[in-house]
């Protein structure tokens, strides 16, 4: 056995959720209280790049980060490694005279390099797009036979939203009945093609890690808040069927009022947990008022805001003509610092609308 390296990089975009998931029913495999909703982000702009190799000099399991060694002991890290050298396949490079075979996995190690283009935790998904791409370039390494489904069940164990970075376009995580939760998969609603008139807008209102991490949060609000379990039971089942739908027919009205109730809620739920959780901040709750009064100057919905675990703002305007009159209102009221570039402004290179 000569010394060789063999490699395997993928690129994955996050995913931002229409309707949210917060809850798990167990949270060792990661299965959700509720079903939730979500559109993939174009690659170009937010998402995870993961190289995986694998050489026999190799000693044990290393991963980077944005270039910086992290720890791969984390329970999350291990189930998703174990589920794919589980499925691991016979690998042969003639050339480079390469020759696995399927058992071997499971005394090779493996290195993982990542990068984010976009802050990491700062409520953009950073997990979603990273776990997604982490299944899926070791699946490709490993000659993983299983489709995305099937993958979007082992990125799952990663990061409950990274099932759902698995598809493009706009994607469904259902709950799944069956014990061990490989039936918890995302699937996909219908391509990006299929509503390609909507532009995404990301406000970055703060770069910096968030304090209370999803699984944290989650966790208390399980514990503490009785409108948790109400909006599980009675308010997101509907809420599901009507935004298939809405996607389904293009109905923008109805996506956007869906959209914008739906991260509301996920907020006041927040504020119901104990000890209450703030991921949104004045100038989110500002944003919120420009895109409602927007809206009502047009006579019906627009532009769509949704907030996840961070105070940023994912805006969803219903056309490029709505999105420019969306992005003069944002520099009117948020202007860049004097001195400061636009387009670097623009493109959130800084901390920006503080
Ligand atoms: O999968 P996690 O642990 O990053 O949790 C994601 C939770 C939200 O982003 C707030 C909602 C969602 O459905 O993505």
């Amino acid at each position: 056995q000569g010394q060789w390296l063999l490699m395997a990089t993928a690129r994955s975009p996050t995913n931002i959720a229409v309707i949210k998931y917060w809850g798990k029913r167990d949270e060792a495999l990661i299965l959700p209280i509720n079903e939730s909703i979500s559109i993939t982000l174009d690659p170009d702009h937010l998402s995870a790049t993961t190289t995986v190799a694998v050489s026999p000099s190799f000693d044990r399991d290393r991963m980077w980060l944005n270039g910086k060694e992290i720890s791969l002991d984390g329970g999350r890290f291990q189930s998703c490694l174990r589920e794919i050298r589980r499925r691991a396949e016979d690998v042969e490079d003639e050339k480079k005279g390469i020759h696995i075979r399927k058992e071997d996995w499971e005394r090779l190690h493996v290195h993982i390099a990542s990068y984010n283009n976009f802050p990491t935790a700062a409520g953009l998904a950073s997990s979603a797009a990273g776990f997604a791409c982490l299944a899926f370039s070791l699946a490709k390494l490993m000659n993983v036979k299983e489709d995305c489904g099937e993958l979007s069940a082992i990125a799952r164990r990663g990061s409950g939203s990274a099932c759902r970075s698995l598809f493009g376009g706009f994607v469904k995580w259902t709950m799944g009945n069956v014990a061990d939760g490989s039936d918890s998969t995302a699937v996909q609603l219908a391509s990006e093609a299929h509503w390609d008139d909507l532009v995404v807008i990301i406000a970055v209102v703060s770069s910096r890690q968030k304090e209370t991490s999803s699984t944290s949060g989650m966790r208390e609000s399980v514990e503490t808040s009785s409108l948790l379990h109400y909006r599980a039971k009675e308010v997101v089942p509907s809420r599901i069927l009507q935004m298939e739908k809405a996607i389904s027919c293009r109905d923008f009205a109805t996506f956007a009022k869906l959209t914008c109730a739906d991260s509301n809620q996920f907020h006041a739920v927040c504020l119901d947990t104990s000890p209450p959780i703030f991921y949104m901040n004045d100038t989110s709750h500002r944003i919120i008022n420009l895109v409602e009064k927007l809206n009502q100057f047009e006579g019906e919905p627009q532009v769509a805001y949704t907030f996840d675990a961070g105070p940023n703002a994912v805006l969803i305007a219903k056309n490029r003509k709505t999105a420019s009159l969306l992005l003069q209102r944002l520099l009117f009221y948020f202007p860049p610092p004097t001195g400061s570039e636009l387009t670097s402004y623009l493109l959130g290179d800084k901390s920006i609308l503080q």
